[in-house]
């Protein structure tokens, strides 16, 4: 048990998918994963444990921003011996070439965020993924030719800027979209020597200003699970 998760040892497997959303975790493992158990329900965060086949594999919500995604990146890697973490999430397109659905893996993750900045003070850290977890996503895209992006996200603080034209520095930079924890992940994985992936599906535009329907996230949402699941489980 630690302090935000209920889990005996043992109950949480070593691969887990982070779905930001607690209810998106329970659709998770109802959908794809064979007798999945309930092991979490503090703060309703609930996470999951069943099988894929054959492989055991967790599904844990995180909450949205890295402070709370951190909060289970750590009590997962430190108390619970997790040692593959996959993000699945949503993410606003920065690029009119990254459209709506479309799937987006985050090479390295850009960040609004303090934690690095008060670690390595008057220089940047590059927050990226583990280039395993990377490659086997991205052959099983292309084997199963699911189209996907790659390259580089922004994880954002803030989810309402000030100023909405400030998306555009980062685009002009080449940042594909936004969300609001990779850069987070990668950093604790780095840090605790686990292997972090983020997967990631354009829900809504802010070149366009176009917004996915709840139907049209759910068959999205669903090939991004199955590029995860596989990354997790080949
Ligand atoms: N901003 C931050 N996070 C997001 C967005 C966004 O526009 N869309 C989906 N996740």
């Amino acid at each position: 048990m630690s302090i935000h998760i209920e889990a005996k040892p043992g109950e949480i497997a070593d691969s887990v998918l982070l779905p930001g959303d607690p209810m998106r975790a329970k659709w998770i493992a109802e959908t794809f994963l064979e007798d999945p158990v309930c092991y979490n329900d503090v703060r309703a965060m609930l996470g999951f444990t069943g099988t894929f086949k054959g492989k055991r594999i967790s599904v844990q919500g995180t909450g949205m921003g890295i402070p709370s995604a951190l909060i289970y990146c750590h009590e997962l890697i430190n108390f619970y011996e997790v040692k593959n973490l996959i993000r699945v999430g949503t993410a606003g397109s920065y690029q009119k070439e990254v459209r709506l659905r479309d799937i987006v893996i985050a090479m390295a993750a850009s960040s609004t965020s303090g934690i690095n900045n008060s670690r390595f003070i008057n220089a940047d850290y590059s927050p990226t993924a583990n280039f395993d977890l990377f490659m086997k996503a991205a052959n099983y895209a292309q084997v199963h030719k699911i189209p996907i992006k790659a390259g580089n996200v922004l994880s954002a603080d803030e989810f309402y800027e000030d100023d909405y034209d400030s998306y555009k520095q980062w685009a002009n930079f080449g940042v594909l979209c936004v969300e609001m924890e990779a850069a987070g992940l990668y950093t604790i994985a780095a840090k605790y020597n686990a292997r972090a992936l983020a997967i990631l599906t354009i829900s809504d535009s802010l070149v366009t200003k176009e917004k996915t329907s709840a139907d049209e996230r759910e068959s999205s949402f669903s090939k991004m699970i199955e590029i995860a699941l596989h990354t997790l489980s080949d």
